[in-house]
């Protein structure tokens, strides 16, 4: 296992050298690289946005900082305690911070909240748009064609997100409580600094569901049939992901949470999973998911509702030719024996599949979930197996009614 997990990060590293866009810098090399860039800007301006103290001090992030600044008081301007699940108002707060530092350089470190919140203040401070204002697709590109804004560098302290690599930032709209996603080639990082070391003092339930949320990208990515047609390379980066979580996490589960390989392998997942959705995004597991914000945390939503909608999935036969692809990592001899399988491993490492027991809802908020989900139309109508607007509560019954609670 160790020998295949050694062998597993190497394949990955060559697939970080074939990202485009961002410069991933992983593992040994992460702190030695940003060693070199930071004193290389001289006098220029960085802000440091930050999370709480378990993210920024208890995973080492500070003394990294404090290494790799050359001086032991870290004296860099910091946006400090970023919230998980950040909304508009704290997106507001750290652009008025970004006015005060006139950053030339904004370091993001921290899980997936602190790098959405820090993309998405660094592009609405460079644009003057309100960060409301760039919900949406390609808005700021749209508004200014053409313009290149500078892109945040992150040093992530989790391994789910992946949001390292991404073009995507979700925030919390505060004026109706609605997650929103802004989606927009100029917020994806210029530098991932990916340091798996950050990550060994993770508590296991946030390792758990990071871990899950990761493997759900890489699969939804690769049931993805029809943008893996215009990116048929992102199909080995899931396969590749997929497997190191199903390999390493119940390593962490088995009193192996500080072992550095073991992380490494998470890490090296969620940033392949990063790298997946970026080119195939995801479709109705996270669609659903928003729903159950503030419910149960999103690893665990999309964990729990990935394996029904993969089965309504396995009706179109290219989609069942790629579920086989994963025959090895989740064992079936048929598509449905290897989502069953999958459904078991999710299990296994404590997360419930039946999503009504997970969030404490009866299966009246099946509807809920429909009208959220008809707000995101595009999302529906280019699924895997692509659903009418109009169709979605019937199908979303079909498909949840029966396991929504057992
Ligand atoms: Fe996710």
């Amino acid at each position: 296992m160790i020998m295949e997990l050694y062998d597993k990060l190497y394949k990955s590293a060559e697939f970080f050298d074939s990202n485009e866009e961002t410069t991933v810098c992983f593992g040994i090399e992460a702190a030695p690289a940003l060693s070199c860039e930071l004193p290389a800007l001289g006098d220029k301006n960085v802000l440091v946005c930050a999370g709480g103290d378990s993210s920024f001090y208890r995973s080492g992030a500070f003394e990294l900082l404090n290494k790799c600044v050359g001086r032991s008081d870290a004296n860099v301007p910091r946006f400090e305690n970023i919230p998980p699940e950040p909304d508009t108002d704290c997106v507001r707060r750290i652009v008025a911070a970004m006015e005060m530092e006139k950053p030339d350089v904004v370091l993001a470190i921290g899980g997936g909240s602190v790098m959405d919140a820090a993309k998405a203040a660094y592009l609405s401070w460079q644009t003057g748009m309100d960060v409301k204002e760039l919900f949406g697709i390609s808005v700021a590109g749209k508004k200014f064609p053409g313009k290149k804004f500078r892109r945040v560098w992150c040093v992530p302290t989790t391994s789910g997100t992946g949001s390292e690599v991404t073009p995507y930032s979700n925030i919390i709209d505060t004026d109706n409580g609605v997650k929103c996603l802004i989606v927009e080639p100029e917020i994806i990082p210029e530098y991932a600094f990916v340091a798996p070391e950050l990550t060994c003092r993770v508590p296991q339930k946030i390792t758990v569901d990071t871990a899950l949320d990761a493997m759900v990208h890489c699969i939804e990515s690769l049931l993805n049939v029809k943008a893996g047609k215009e990116h048929p390379e992102a199909a080995a980066w899931a396969v590749l992901g997929i497997s190191m979580i199903r390999d390493s996490l119940p390593l962490v589960l088995n009193g192996n949470a500080e072992h550095l390989l073991v992380r490494s392998a998470l890490s090296a997942a969620a940033c392949l999973g990063g790298m997946c959705i970026k080119v195939c995004p995801t479709s109705l597991p996270h669609l659903c998911s928003f729903s159950f914000c503030g419910k149960t945390t999103h690893g665990a939503a999309v964990a729990a509702l990935l394996p029904h909608f993969w089965r309504y999935y396995l009706s179109d036969t290219e989609i069942a030719e790629r579920t086989m692809m994963l025959a090895e990592i989740f064992p079936g001899k048929t598509p449905d024996e290897v989502v069953d399988s999958c459904e078991k491993f999710i299990r296994s490492v404590g997360i419930e599949t039946a999503p009504g027991t997970l969030s404490g809802t009866d299966a009246s908020f099946i509807d809920q979930l429909a009208e959220n989900a008809k707000l995101n139309p595009v999302k529906l109508v280019t699924a895997p197996v692509p659903i009418d607007p109009e169709s979605a509560g019937t199908v979303f019954h079909n498909v949840l009614d029966k396991v929504w609670t057992r």
